[in-house]
């Protein structure tokens, strides 16, 4: 577990805080030991695999389900003493988001105005900003029914601003879309991210950290880092080498287990391979791969990859844990 850092920009407010946060269910827990800190108009992701906790979490802030321990706020009201004052100030888009499928995209937009009250003279000026912000204008009439998975998606975002919240959470809104949708889905919450509001956004593609102001990397139901993209790259124990060889599958095998070499990983017909450092490891390397009978097509030092930092994280979770046992 760890502290988070400050957040990068100037303005450091912060808007979303909790401590020691827990939730249980039976015997599985959630979120365990949960201490955050959220800044006015950070774009935060959430990134961890499957089971992590991400949507306990983002449900725990909004105050939809209850802690068992621990304290959060929201937009400067306690989420569990103060839910009717905190609730205008937030949108949550779920994964499981219910669009009306039978109702037109305005319909939809008009249902949830309703919902939230936002008056008529309100609505005349958000849903034309609504709708041609989320790039949905030429569908307007059409229902939400037969949209695809990426408009839907869009909609619902839309639906989740109709009150101008100043938090919204979503939950893996890119889950299931093509890569194309997910691009521009992010481009959307970019234009959200400028115009100030604060993004709290729950992935389980961790490249998709890459979009985000601060990361924080979740992994059974505790946050064992948080920091900027940047920052957590940096966190990788070692330098990483790229390299082209050729029949790249064997040479993975001859470099597994040479002195300084951490970890292999193969990528087509790339091996990118972990060492203690990289430029004392460089020729040793190139050197193990032609004594196999093999060729160097190149070799060169490059950050880790998102993912590849993320991956190395939970594991060393997992060896710090199982130490502990
Ligand atoms: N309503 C629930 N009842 C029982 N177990 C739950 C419930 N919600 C979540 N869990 C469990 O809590 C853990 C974290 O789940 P979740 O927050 O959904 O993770 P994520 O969103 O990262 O996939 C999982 O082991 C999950 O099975
Ligand atoms: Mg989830």
């Amino acid at each position: 577990m760890v502290a988070d850092n400050v957040a990068t920009g100037s303005s450091a407010t912060p808007v979303i805080e909790t401590q020691n946060l827990r939730r249980t269910f039976n015997d599985t827990v959630a979120v365990e030991g949960l201490s955050l800190t959220i800044y006015r108009g950070e774009i935060f992701g959430l990134v961890g695999p499957d089971g992590a906790g991400k949507t306990t979490t983002l449900r725990l802030l909004a105050g939809i389900m209850r802690a068992d321990g621990g304290s959060a706020t929201g937009a400067g009201h306690n989420v569990r003493h103060e839910p009717e004052a905190i609730k205008p100030k937030l949108g949550y888009l779920a994964q499981q988001f219910s669009l009306y499928e039978d109702l037109t995209v305005l319909e939809n937009l008009y249902f949830y105005a309703d919902i939230y009250g936002v008056s008529q003279a309100e609505r005349d000026t958000r849903i034309p900003r609504l709708l041609a912000f989320a790039r949905l204008e030429p569908f307007r009439r059409r229902r939400a029914g037969q949209l695809s998975g990426g408009m839907q998606k869009k909609l619902a975002l839309a639906c989740t601003l109709i009150h101008e919240p100043e938090i919204i959470y979503l939950d893996e809104p890119t889950t299931g879309v093509d890569p194309v949708s997910r691009r521009e889905f992010w481009d959307i919450l970019s234009t959200l991210h400028l115009q100030g509001i604060t993004l709290v956004v729950t992935t389980p593609y961790m490249d998709e950290a890459e979009h985000c102001s601060r990361v924080g990397l979740m992994f059974q139901g505790q946050l064992i880092a948080c920091d900027t993209p940047e920052a957590i790259q940096d966190m990788v124990d070692g330098e990483m080498l790229e390299m082209q060889p050729e029949a790249p599958n064997r040479i993975a095998e001859v470099l597994e287990g040479m002195p300084g070499v951490r970890e292999v990983q193969i990528y087509g017909d790339l091996l990118h391979i972990l060492v203690d450092d990289a430029e004392a490891r460089i020729e040793e390397v190139r050197s193990a791969v032609e004594a196999a009978g093999k060729t160097v097509h190149g070799i060169r030092k490059i950050k880790p990859r998102m993912e590849e930092a993320f991956i190395h994280l939970i594991r060393k979770e997992q060896s710090a844990a199982r130490s502990r046992i």
